[in-house]
């Protein structure tokens, strides 16, 4: 600690001097210049203050000098340039300010030069082209300007040169270009300028070179493919365009390459999957990334990208990247970050993904990709945001079984009741039987309605959510119901598909008429009812709204739209099979009866047809559109009689027409083949199907019968269908 004493400057025999690493204070004695026959003055590594004593110029026997990461501040003097037989000179990490003195093109057997961290202003002068001996020039980070002088590369021996973080300006010059003895170069954050495929020749040594931050133009050169020993390549935040070229792939040991920030097109070659980093782990870590990000690489991400599995950061964000995400991105098995966003990449997120267990990191917004997302806890923390239909169990995703109805879905898991029957011996005889039977929902258990407002501007809302907020963005998310929006006219409003971002997709139904007394009291009251409603047969009322100038029903959106444009569509009803339609047919059922016989009172439908009957991803029926009846008077029995008519619609895959009534007359029913009822775009039912289709079809011609009262209640319709065989009612399936 303290200051070094004057007194040293007695030892005048001294040769060597070791101060370093220590906490000594003050400034260093000028007295130091009596040490004439110092050799070696290390005094690096303490507290020192002030500026560098001239005196020092007088130690002519010195061959290292090192002062480096003190406090010294001052300029340097020119007057070290009187120390012939230095061989190293260190002054890095300091405050020194002023210019590099001239002289120290004097120090010929200089070998290192170190200046760097420090306030040098002024130019890097010319003279320290004389040094023939110096392979390493450290310079960076001051505040020196001007062009890079022309000799630098003079000796032939310069290996480590670094001048980033500067204000020098101007284009490398050619000697610098070609300077075969480069190892590390750094000439990154300053504004240098020129032409990069002029700029840089053929560097066998190079291991590391850093470009960035400067306003190279031109093109990356097929040359560095040349640079065997490079580890190292970075031309970010520049102004270089082309292509990058497919010889990068040559560099079997990079280790680093960063592109980002620059106007390079075309493909990402497929060789860069080459680089296959033989570089052996030293005993310091490498962090192995690419960076390509920001510029305008299109077509597909090579998949080759996956052959550098010691890749720890991928990042081409920011590009006009298309396709889809390869899976063997899954064999970058050191990856730590992807970073794929702003691009438009569409399809799948590869499961693959989920093996990359090191992933820590995962940005993929702003893409078109749809789908779940891998199983990997990388993706909980991700940022998806901005694509086209993403879906997990992660905050800001819809869950994938069935977007925009999860809460309805645990729900109903909830209240289904799982009851084990065990009979145990009966007539001497040990029967096990267990049966699993999914209790139907009761309608009095109902969801809450959490807003019921209603003003005396005329405002009322029955809402599940805030009724007022949610008027507002479907204003704002329709712009005020542009026709745009609109997916669909009925007889009393038409609907509008909303995205709101709280919500999803939900459907709007825009009723035609307003105000309060269109819709009485009675209508609020139903209104009331099937928002309390959950089912999962049937569309989710969430709230209504109605002002002055808009009264508006807000359902969830069912993805696949109605039954009856998927009949009616070639492609889209071959997919509707034979099992798929028979589970629609029972889905309209359990929700017809569930409406007529849990509710209390009863809720009456009144418009059963294919065209709101809506079908979600799944293929599950979700009935819609009920009717309001504002009185009760409507016997349920219509009802029965349209499902009638809507199951031979499914079997049939149109309208029956003319087979209705001779199904609906007991005398001519049997005179109708069962080819006939059978929809001809699917391939006739093996014999299960066929007696399931046989069994409906019955049961609907008994819904078509002219009394009413002789019609079948759809309590019994639904559990006859529920008990059908071969396959356990879904609904069942699922409580289990
Ligand atoms: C110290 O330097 C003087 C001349 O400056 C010289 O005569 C003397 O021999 C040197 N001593 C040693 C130990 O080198
Ligand atoms: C420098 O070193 C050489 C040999 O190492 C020696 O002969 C010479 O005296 C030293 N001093 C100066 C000032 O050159
Ligand atoms: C400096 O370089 C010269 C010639 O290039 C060489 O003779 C001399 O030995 C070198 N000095 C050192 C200290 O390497
Ligand atoms: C760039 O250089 C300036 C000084 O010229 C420095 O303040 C800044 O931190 C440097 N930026 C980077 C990224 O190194
Ligand atoms: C010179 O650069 C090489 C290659 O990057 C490096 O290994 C070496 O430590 C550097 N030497 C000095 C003195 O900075
Ligand atoms: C850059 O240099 C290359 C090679 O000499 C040349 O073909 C190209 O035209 C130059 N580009 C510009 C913008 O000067
Ligand atoms: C490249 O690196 C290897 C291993 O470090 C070394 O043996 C070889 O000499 C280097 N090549 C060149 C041209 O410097
Ligand atoms: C970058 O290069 C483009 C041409 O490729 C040129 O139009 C633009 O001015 C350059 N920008 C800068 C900042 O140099
Ligand atoms: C890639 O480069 C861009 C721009 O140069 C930068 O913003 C980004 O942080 C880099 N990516 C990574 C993963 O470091
Ligand atoms: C890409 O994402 C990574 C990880 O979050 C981040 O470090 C990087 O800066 C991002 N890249 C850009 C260009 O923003
Ligand atoms: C997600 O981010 C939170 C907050 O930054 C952090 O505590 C948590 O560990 C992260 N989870 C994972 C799986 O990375
Ligand atoms: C309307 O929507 C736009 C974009 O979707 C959003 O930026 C804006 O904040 C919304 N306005 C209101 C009042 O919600």
């Amino acid at each position: 600690t303290d200051s070094i004493p004057i007194t040293i400057g007695d030892l005048t025999e001294l040769q060597i001097l070791y101060f370093y690493s220590n906490q000594i204070s003050g400034p260093i004695p000028s007295e130091l210049g009596n040490l004439k026959n110092l050799t070696e003055l290390e005094l690096s590594h303490n507290q020192l203050t002030g500026s560098i004593p001239i005196t020092l110029g007088d130690l002519t026997e010195l061959q290292i000098l090192y002062l480096y990461s003190n406090k010294l501040s001052g300029p340097i003097p020119s007057e070290l340039g009187n120390l012939k037989n230095l061989t190293k000179l260190n002054l890095l990490d300091n405050q020194l300010t002023g210019s590099i003195p001239k002289t120290l093109g004097d120090l010929t057997e200089l070998q290192i030069l170190c200046l760097r961290s420090n306030k040098l202003s002024g130019p890097i002068p010319s003279e320290l082209g004389n040094l023939k001996n110096l392979t390493v020039l450290e310079l960076s980070l001051n505040q020196l300007s001007g062009h890079l002088p022309d000799q630098l590369c003079q000796s032939g021996k310069l290996e480590n040169f670094t001048v980033n973080s500067n204000k020098l300006t101007g284009p490398i010059p050619i000697s610098l270009r070609k300077c075969s003895s480069f190892k590390r170069v750094r000439f990154d954050n300053n504004s240098f300028t020129g032409n990069l495929s002029e700029a840089f020749g053929i560097y066998p040594k190079l291991q590391f070179i850093d470009l960035s931050d400067n306003d190279f133009h031109g093109e990356l050169s097929s040359n560095w493919g040349k640079c065997k020993n490079l580890t190292n390549l970075k031309v970010a935040r520049n102004n270089i365009s082309g292509s990058i070229p497919p010889e990068i792939g040559n560099i079997k040991g990079l280790l680093g390459l960063d592109l980002s920030s620059n106007h390079l097109i075309g493909q990402i070659p497929k060789e860069i999957g080459d680089i296959t980093s033989l570089v052996k782990s030293g005993d310091y870590v490498h962090l192995f990334q690419l960076n390509l990000s920001n510029n305008k690489f299109g077509q597909k991400i090579p998949m080759e990208i996956g052959r550098i599995t010691q890749l720890n950061i991928l990042d081409l964000s920011h590009n006009h990247l298309v396709g889809g995400i390869p899976p063997y991105l899954s064999n970058l098995k050191s990856l730590v970050s992807l970073n794929l966003s702003h691009n438009g990449l569409s399809g799948r997120i590869p499961e693959e993904l989920e093996k990359l267990t090191g992933l820590q990191y995962v940005v993929l917004s702003y893409n078109e990709l749809e789908g779940p997302i891998p199983n990997n806890k990388a993706f909980i923390n991700a940022s998806l945001e901005g694509n086209k239909g993403l879906c997990g169990n992660v905050r800001g995703l819809q869950p994938c079984e069935r977007p925009s109805s999860v809460v309805k879905k645990q729900s109903v898991a909830k209240r289904r009741k799982l009851i084990l029957i065990t009979v145990l011996p009966v007539m001497g005889e040990l029967v096990l039987l267990c049966a699993f039977i999914g209790v139907l929902f009761m309608c009095d258990k109902r969801k809450k309605v959490r807003d019921v407002e209603r003003r005396d501007d005329g405002w009322i809302s029955i809402s599940m959510l805030d009724g007022k907020a949610l008027y507002r963005d479907i204003l704002n998310a329709t712009e005020e119901f542009d026709a745009k929006f609109c997916i669909g006219k009925g007889g009393h409003g038409s609907v509008y598909k909303v995205n709101i971002p709280s919500l999803g997709n939900i459907a709007v139904k825009r009723l035609h008429s307003s105000s309060e007394n269109a819709h009485p009291k009675c209508f609020m009251n139903e209104v009331r009812v099937l928002i309390g409603i959950k089912h999962r047969n049937i569309v989710n009322l969430y709230g209504y709204c109605s002002n002055a100038k808009n009264s508006l029903l807000v359902y969830e959106y069912v993805e696949r739209g109605s039954l009856s444009s998927i009949l009616s569509n070639e492609v889209e009803s071959k997919k509707l099979d034979w099992l798929k339609r028979v589970n629609i047919i029972k889905g309209v059922a359990f929700a017809l009866s569930y409406m007529h016989q849990d509710c209390s009172p009863p809720i009456v439908h009144r418009d059963i047809s294919s065209s709101n009957v809506l079908l979600d991803l799944e293929y599950e029926a979700r009935v819609s559109d009920f009717e309001l009846a504002y009185t009760m008077k409507v016997t349920q029995m219509c009802d029965v009689y349209s499902f009638g008519v809507l199951a031979l619609e499914i079997i049939k895959g149109k309208h029956l027409g003319e087979y209705i009534t001779m199904l609906a007359n007991l005398s001519t029913r049997d005179h109708v083949q069962l080819s006939d009822l059978l929809d001809e775009r699917l391939p006739y039912p093996e014999d299960r199907v066929k007696e399931v289709l046989c069994f409906i079809i019955k049961l609907a011609s008994s819904c078509l019968l002219e009394t009413p009262k002789s019609r079948p209640i759809m309590q019994f319709i639904s559990n006859r269908l529920s008990s059908m065989n071969p396959h356990p009612p879904t609904h069942v399936r699922r409580a289990i």
